[in-house]
């Protein structure tokens, strides 16, 4: 038992962190050289709401990352993330390739896809509320990866690079 966690664990603490580093590239692609002209605005009204999804998920893999673990901070921004994980789906209308969207077509071509992706993601998400509750240090950096994991996966097919 004493092997098997010695040889788990180092790994991990090895993996993770450069695992972690990798969410700065969740945060291109955020030009926004052409204006959304449409009524509502919804390419524009999409983006910003995942933009603020990055600003409550990056603090707190900064946390994770610099060993600047605080708690109710923490909880703050689980909480803030799962207020805002609903945000943007409603606005990828059927007529909203255009422009400055970075949505590929295939998020009107593989509508299933694209809805289990977004369901993994509220799964990662609920998991990592929970962790967050807790405010068990050593129990974060799973669920906050696979948070990250799910982002990337849905950028991986439906966002344009
Ligand atoms: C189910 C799919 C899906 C999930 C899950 C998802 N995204 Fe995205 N994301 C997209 C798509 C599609 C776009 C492109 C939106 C557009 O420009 O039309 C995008 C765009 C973005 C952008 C760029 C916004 C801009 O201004 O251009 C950021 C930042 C972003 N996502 C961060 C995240 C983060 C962080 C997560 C996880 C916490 C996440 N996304 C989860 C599909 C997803």
């Amino acid at each position: 038992m004493r092997a098997h966690l010695l040889t788990v664990i180092p790994t991990m603490r090895f993996v993770l962190p450069a695992a972690l580093l990798l969410s700065t590239t969740l945060l291109t692609a955020c030009s926004g050289e052409v204006e959304d002209t449409r009524p509502g605005q919804p390419v524009k009204t999409r983006q910003q709401a995942f933009k603020a999804m990055i600003r409550s998920f990056e603090p707190m893999g900064v946390m994770l990352r610099n060993q600047t673990y605080d708690a109710d901070k923490f909880l703050a921004l689980a909480d803030e993330l799962s207020a805002l994980r609903d945000a943007p789906w409603e606005h990828f209308g059927p007529d909203t390739d255009y422009p400055p969207s970075k949505t590929t077509a295939e998020a009107w071509r593989q509508p299933e896809k694209f809805a289990r992706d977004k369901e993994a993601f509220i799964t990662a998400t609920d998991a990592l509320l929970a962790a967050a509750q807790d405010k068990d240090r050593e129990r974060l950096d799973m669920p906050y990866q696979a948070v990250y994991d799910a982002c990337r996966d849905c950028h991986k097919t439906f966002r344009k690079r």
